[in-house]
């Protein structure tokens, strides 16, 4: 009995043949207790005899059942260990980054090179009072230039607003100018009722910039842009200033940057020019109709255009691509800038 019990408790090959091995010999209906059972039937000479014996064959089993047991979960652990290995040399997977929208890398450069110049970064509502966005930029209600800007009305005197200019607005009534000039960058989106195509979008983003101070001249606003120019497509890209108009700068200018190189030698009439944004001295009206003194004050504001600068720089032929959230387009552009 003894020796067939060790032999199966040898021969199981994991933990849970080995229970059942120590169920089948040592349990309630196992021969060991049945010994002991048959004992009140043995000669009381025997009894001592047979019960010494079968409680020694009771703890041999006992102790080699527990000898298997550690020895298998031994086994177990180290399978479980192999099956669990990780080659640390294997190269990784790598995780996919997000980056900033092309759009919101040349705003965060721009923004970056205003405030190196000075400029605070502030932001006006989306969602617009035509008070701001026309009549407080010297637009009234009748004024034929509104028409440049068809406009998405909510309500009569509420409008999505057609540009970053209504923040001048904002800007110059809450400004204190006993604490200094005022400079400021305003980035964000605008929307006019155009019908979409290559180079029209009915959402798309300007960047207003205003300085307001004493003795500001046209000289500051052309310094101004060229080191914007610069930052953007080189120090070899020269601007150039046309005649415009604007209802809310007097004088008006367009701005054109010299798509190609600049050299001191060159023939002007070889400089290809672009024109990227709108600009001028702030007009004495809007001065005026923001509690400031023209005849103290005076300055310099421009409206450029991200979308307009993006599509230039990398040669981006479609506006719409910029707004189709179309992964493969926008992971081209992964640099700051
Ligand atoms: N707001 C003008 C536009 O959207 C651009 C501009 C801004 C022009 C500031 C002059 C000064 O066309």
């Amino acid at each position: 009995l003894r020796d067939e019990a060790l032999g199966q408790i040898n021969d199981s090959a994991d933990v849970k043949a080995l229970n059942q091995v120590r169920v089948h010999w040592l349990g309630k209906k196992g021969p060991l207790t049945e010994v002991l059972r048959g004992m009140k039937n043995l000669a009381p000479e025997e009894r001592p005899v047979v019960g010494a014996l079968a409680n020694e064959v009771r703890d041999v089993l006992t102790t080699a059942i527990s000898e298997r047991q550690t020895h298998l979960e031994a086994i177990a652990l180290d399978a479980q260990l192999a099956a669990e290995t990780i080659d640390v040399t294997l190269p990784g997977r790598a995780v996919k980054q997000g980056q900033p929208h092309v759009l919101q890398q040349i705003i965060e450069n721009l923004e970056d090179q205003f405030m190196g110049m000075g400029f605070q970064v502030i932001e006006g509502p989306e969602v617009e009072e035509d008070q701001y966005n026309f009549e407080r930029m010297n637009l009234p209600k009748d004024h034929p230039a509104r028409d440049m800007q068809d406009t998405f009305y909510i309500t009569p005197d509420i409008l999505m607003r057609t540009q970053t200019s209504p923040v001048q607005a904002r800007t110059m009534e809450a400004h204190d100018f006993t604490q200094g000039p005022l400079k400021m960058v305003s980035p964000g989106r605008v929307y006019r009722r155009d019908t979409d195509d290559a180079t029209h979008s009915h959402q798309f983003h300007q960047m207003e910039g205003l300085v307001i101070d004493k003795h500001i001249t046209m000289g500051d606003l052309k310094g101004t842009l060229l080191a914007v120019a610069h930052n953007l497509f080189g120090e070899a890209h020269d601007i150039r200033l046309r005649p415009s108009y604007f209802p809310f700068t007097e004088p008006s200018v367009e701005v054109d940057i010299s798509w190609n190189a600049v050299t001191p030698d060159m023939n002007p009439e070889d400089i290809e020019w672009i024109e990227v944004l709108g600009a001028g001295m702030v007009h004495p009206n809007v001065l005026r109709k923001s509690g400031i003194d023209p005849e103290v004050y005076g300055g310099f504001a421009f409206g450029l255009g991200p979308d307009r600068f993006a599509m230039l720089k990398y040669g981006v032929e479609d506006i719409r691509n910029f707004y189709l959230n179309d992964v493969r387009f926008l992971t081209q552009f992964n640099q700051k800038g």
